[in-house]
C-alpha cells in the first residue's frame, strides 16, 4: 500500500461524547442522524459530498482570485480545465449537482415523459419527479446482490433499455448514466457500457447525460479492471467517458474536492442556451452561477488534482482497507468495494428484522450509540415509496448502510476504530430492535423523517 500523496498541513480537533449522551441525543433526533449536530459526532461518514480537506493550491486560489459579478477570472480558468478535462464546449457553472439536474430536467423533461437512468440517486430522482416526469432504473440484475462480485456492478442492462427504447421511444425525454453508481454501492460503469448506452441514445436520437458526481473514481475503476484500459492515463478515460455523452451534471463537492459547487456541460448548443437562460433567472450571472467566484476557483483545482493517478490510488485503497477490513470479520458488505464508500448489507446483518423495520437505518443508530460514529441509510427510509392506494411502503430490493469515506480527511487509524465498532456490533446483533417510522414528508423524506424505537 503507498502512503498518502499529501502531508498533513492543518487540523480539526474532535471529540467522542459518552455512551449516556449519545442515547439520548439520538432519541432526540428522533433516530435520524441528519437531525444530529456535527459537535456531537467523533467521526462523520454521512456523506463524501463537500466534506473533502482542500489543498493548499485550492485555499490559495480562493484568496487570489477576484470576486466579480460578471467576467470572473475563476470563471474563465474553470473553463479551461472544464474543457480540458471533459471535453465539452459549453457549461456552466451551479451552485451544486441538483441544481444542475435541477436545470437540465426542467428544460428537456415534459410532464409524464420518461428518464431511465441505470440508478437514480434520491435528488437526481426526486427532481425528475419535480418537474412531472418518471425516473427509472435500468440496472443489471447483479447489482441488486450485494454479495455478488462483479468488476461492472453500477452498468445499465442494455438488453432492458434496448427493449424499453423500441416499445417507449416517443416517451423518452433523455438517458441518463451515473458514474459511480452510488445507490447500489459506488459501484463501476465500464467504459463498454457507456459506449453501448450511448448507441442506443444515439439510435433513437434521445440526449444522452452522464450525472458525473465521481467521474474520477469510475475512471479509477477502468483502468484497473476494465481489459485494455490498464496502460491508458486517467485523463485520457475520462476524455473518452464523455465523448460518448451529449452531456453531464456534476457535483463539485464530489470529485472536485471541494465544499460547494457544481457545474453542467453541454456539446448541445440549443440545451446550453435553455439552461443558461433559466441560470440567469434561478441560480445567478454565467459566470459565477450561484457561487462565490473563489468556488470556482476551488474548483479549477480540484478537478486537476483529482484526477491524477496518485490521488486516485490512495482514495481507492483507503475505501477498500476498509472493506475488506469488514469483509474479513464476516460483516455482509456490498461486493464488490464501491468507489467513495463501504456499504453493509443491512438486511443481512440484522436478519432477524423485517424490512419494513428500517434494518440499515437501525444499524445507523446503533452505530452512533455505540461509537459516535455516523453512516447513513440508502435503504427503505431514502428510496422507500409510499403506495398511493393501500398507504403502505413499497419496499426497496437494496437496504444498506453506507460508510462514506470524505477525500483527504480521515487516516486509517479511524478507519480501524470504525472497523472495530461494527464489528463489536455485529457480535450483538441480536439483540437489536428494529425501527418504527412515524414522520416523512413526501419527497426526500429520509432528511427529516423520524423513528420510534419498536418495542
Ligand atoms: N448524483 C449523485 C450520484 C449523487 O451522489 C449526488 C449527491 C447528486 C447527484 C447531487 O449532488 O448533493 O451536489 O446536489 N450525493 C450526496 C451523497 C448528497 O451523499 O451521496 P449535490
Amino acid at each position: 500500500m503507498q502512503p498518502e500523496p499529501f502531508r498533513i498541513k492543518m487540523v480539526e480537533e474532535i471529540h467522542l461524547s459518552t455512551k449516556s449522551d449519545r442515547i439520548k441525543l439520538i432519541k432526540e433526533a428522533g433516530y435520524n442522524v441528519f437531525q444530529l449536530k456535527i459537535d456531537d459526532i467523533y467521526i462523520d461518514l454521512l456523506t463524501d459530498s463537500g466534506t473533502s480537506a482542500m489543498s493548499d493550491k485550492q485555499w490559495a486560489a480562493m484568496l487570489t482570485t477576484k470576486q466579480a459579478y460578471a467576467g470572473s477570472n475563476s470563471y474563465y480558468q474553470l473553463e479551461k480545465v472544464v474543457h480540458d478535462i471533459f471535453g465539452f464546449k459549453y457549461f456552466v457553472p451551479v451552485h451544486q449537482g441538483r441544481a444542475g439536474e435541477h436545470l437540465l430536467f426542467s428544460s428537456l423533461v415534459k410532464p409524464g415523459q420518461v428518464v431511465p437512468n441505470n440508478s437514480h440517486f434520491d435528488t437526481t430522482q426526486a427532481n425528475v419527479k419535480f418537474v412531472g416526469g418518471i425516473p427509472l432504473d435500468f440496472v443489471v440484475d447483479d447489482a441488486y446482490d450485494p454479495n455478488k462480485t462483479v468488476p461492472f456492478k453500477g452498468n445499465m442492462d442494455l438488453v432492458k433499455l434496448e427493449d424499453f427504447m423500441a416499445k417507449n421511444k416517443s416517451k423518452v425525454a433523455l438517458i441518463m448514466t451515473t458514474i459511480t453508481n452510488n445507490t447500489v454501492g459506488g459501484q463501476a460503469v465500464s467504459l463498454d457500457n457507456i459506449k453501448k448506452t450511448s448507441q442506443i441514445a444515439r439510435k433513437y436520437k434521445i440526449p444522452f447525460f452522464i450525472d458525473a458526481c465521481r467521474f474520477a473514481e469510475n475512471a479509477y475503476f477502468i483502468k484497473i479492471k476494465e481489459k485494455g484500459y490498464q496502460n491508458k492515463g486517467i485523463r485520457e478515460i475520462i476524455r473518452e467517458i464523455f465523448s460518448y455523452a451529449d452531456g453531464c451534471t456534476f457535483s463539485g463537492k464530489k470529485d472536485a474536492l471541494t465544499n460547494i459547487g457544481g457545474l453542467l456541460a453541454t456539446n448541445n448548443k440549443d440545451i446550453f442556451e435553455k439552461v443558461r437562460n433559466m441560470l440567469v433567472i434561478t441560480e445567478g450571472y454565467p459566470t459565477y452561477g450561484g457561487l462565490a467566484c473563489r468556488e470556482l476557483a476551488a474548483m479549477a483545482i480540484g478537478l486537476q488534482e483529482s484526477t491524477t493517478e496518485s490521488y486516485l490510488a490512495y482514495r481507492h485503497e483507503q475505501v477498500e482497507y476498509l472493506w475488506k477490513k469488514l469483509k474479513d470479520a464476516g460483516i455482509p458488505t456490498v461486493n464488490p468495494v464501491g468507489g467513495h464508500a463501504v456499504f453493509i448489507d443491512g438486511k443481512k446483518f440484522f436478519n432477524h428484522l423485517p424490512q419494513i423495520q428500517y434494518p440499515s437505518q437501525t444499524l445507523a443508530v446503533e452505530l452512533y450509540i455505540e461509537a459516535g460514529i455516523r453512516g447513513v441509510e440508502l435503504g427503505t427510509s431514502c428510496f422507500g415509496e409510499t403506495d398511493q392506494k393501500t398507504g403502505k411502503t413499497i419496499l426497496p430490493k437494496l437496504d444498506l448502510l453506507r460508510l462514506t469515506i470524505p477525500r483527504r480527511v480521515y487516516t486509517n487509524n479511524h478507519l480501524d476504530y470504525v472497523a472495530e465498532s461494527i464489528i463489536k456490533i455485529y457480535k450483538r446483533r441480536k439483540t437489536v430492535k428494529g425501527l418504527k417510522r412515524i414522520y416523512a414528508p413526501p419527497l426526500l423524506g429520509h432528511f427529516l423523517a423520524k423513528f420510534e424505537k419498536v418495542s
